[in-house]
This record gives C-alpha cells, structure tokens and sequence, in this order.
C-alpha cells in the first residue's frame, strides 16, 4: 500500500497493517525457497527472489480502499477496461479486500462469475454483506489460505491481483496454486505501483518492478504477454497460462 507519509487517510490505513505473518513463523517454511532478514519498516523480513515481502493490511483498511477519490487517482475505470473480459468469463480477484474491484467485475460477466478471494474473514463478511444488498447471484466469496487460494483446477479464465500479491506471504505456493486454477490460456493480470517510476511516493515494499515481477510469474509457468502502460502509477503486468 501507499506510503502513510503521503497524507492523512493512508496513515490510517498503515496503523491498522496487521502482521498476519511473523518471520519466525515462516522460518518453518524451509526447503529454500525463502530466506529471512531483519524486518525492514512494513516488512516481514521473508524474502523470495531478492524481495522483501509487505506487511498484510488490515481490514480496518477499508475505508482508504474504498475512497471516493480512488478511481479519479488510480484510473481503475481504465484498469477494468484493459481486462477485456468476454460477458460469460469466470474471474477471481485475489486479495479481493472490500470487493471495490469485485463488484466492479460482476457487471462485466453478466454470464459469468466473479470469486473474490481473501484470507481475512472480515473482508469477505464485507463483500457477502454488499452481494446480498446488490441481490448479485454471479459474486462468490471465497475464503483462502496464505498458500492456495482454494480455486478448482482449469475454471479460471482470469485472475486479477491489485495491489496484493506484495503482500502475499507464500508467493510462490499461491501463484502454483493459481496456475492449477487457470484453464489454459487463462489469463493473470498483476496490478503494482510501478517500481521503476520515483514519482510514485509510495512505501517500497509497496512498489513492484516489471523485472522482479516477470522473474515471479514466469517462474511459476506463466507465459509472459505484456505491460499495458495505461495507468498513471501502476503497471498492468499480464502473463498467460500456456497451452490455450
Ligand atoms: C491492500 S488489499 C487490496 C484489496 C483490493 N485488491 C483492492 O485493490 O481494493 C490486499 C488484500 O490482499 C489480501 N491477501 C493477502 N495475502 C493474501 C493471500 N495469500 N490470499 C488472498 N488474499 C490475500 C489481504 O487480506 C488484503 O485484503
């Protein structure tokens, strides 16, 4: 998430990151993949493939997820445009949060579905709350594990990450895990602040570069497709399932 020492609202949100996941915790992990540092401010101190992985925001969160002024900042008009979703596509928005860009997608697959996963339970009340008021009947909330997002295998045509997978604990057993789920040629779009760019004030293990991310995915079998350049501080990072 954004660096709290850019205004009011996102100090909010930083005092409520909860660390979901303790360094000496994930000590357990052991077979390599990890290796483990001092924590560095909004930090686990686990690191996968030279990157220090984010602290987990809280739900208290929430309220600077769903800031009136996100989509003029963000341009998460164009973000949803970019997905070029066919109206009968199944999507999941993983680390779905509030489900701001959930209830978003389910307008975009009328004949489809959106499965919004989370592991905080109290995000998905959140979005099983706003599908009940919205009388929806393609929103699912799903409740996942640090490592697997509990997706059946090959259902998923799309698989959306905003400004999560920083954030995720066991990157490399989700994105496995991720892959299982796409059908083939299914797509993963990866949305981060933009590394590369000092304008972005934005806390650094907050920020992903193209390069760190393409070594991540590719990694985990993804084919990489390209970096659509359309929103004004984060990267749209697409990669494809092979064999489509
Ligand atoms: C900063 S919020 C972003 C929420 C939403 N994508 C948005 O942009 O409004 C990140 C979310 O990722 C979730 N998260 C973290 N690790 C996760 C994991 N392994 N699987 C699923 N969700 C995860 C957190 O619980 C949090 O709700």
């Amino acid at each position: 998430m954004r660096s709290p020492s850019v205004g009011a609202g996102l100090a909010a949100a930083s005092a409520v990151v909860t660390c979901l996941l303790l360094p000496a915790a994930a000590r357990s992990d052991g077979d390599g993949v990890y290796s483990f540092r001092q924590p560095s401010r909004d930090g686990t101190g686990k690191v996968y493939m030279g990157r220090e992985i984010a602290l987990v925001m809280g739900h208290r969160g929430i309220g600077w997820l769903e800031r009136p002024g996100r989509e003029a900042e963000e341009r998460t008009d164009l973000l949803l445009e970019s997905l070029e979703l066919a109206p009968d596509a199944v999507v999941a928005d993983i680390g779905a949060g509030s489900g701001y860009f959930t209830f978003r997608l389910a307008g975009r697959v009328p004949r489809g579905r959106v499965l919004a996963v989370d592991i905080q339970p109290e995000m998905l009340e959140v979005i099983e709350r706003r599908r009940g008021a919205a009388g929806l009947d393609n929103v699912e909330a799903v409740l996942g594990s640090e490592t697997d997002p509990g997706l059946p295998p090959e259902t998923v045509d799309a698989a959306l990450m905003v400004d999560a997978y920083h954030e995720f604990s066991h990157p490399r057993e989700m994105m496995t895990a991720i892959v299982a789920a796409l059908r083939p040629g299914g797509r993963v779009y990866l949305v981060e602040y933009r590394e590369e760019d000092p304008s972005v004030r934005i806390k650094p293990l907050h920020k992903m570069s193209e390069g760190q991310a393409r070594r991540e995915l590719e990694a985990a079998g993804l084919r990489w497709v390209e970096n659509r350049g359309v929103l004004p501080q984060q990267h749209i990072l697409i990669f494809e399932k092979p064999g489509g």
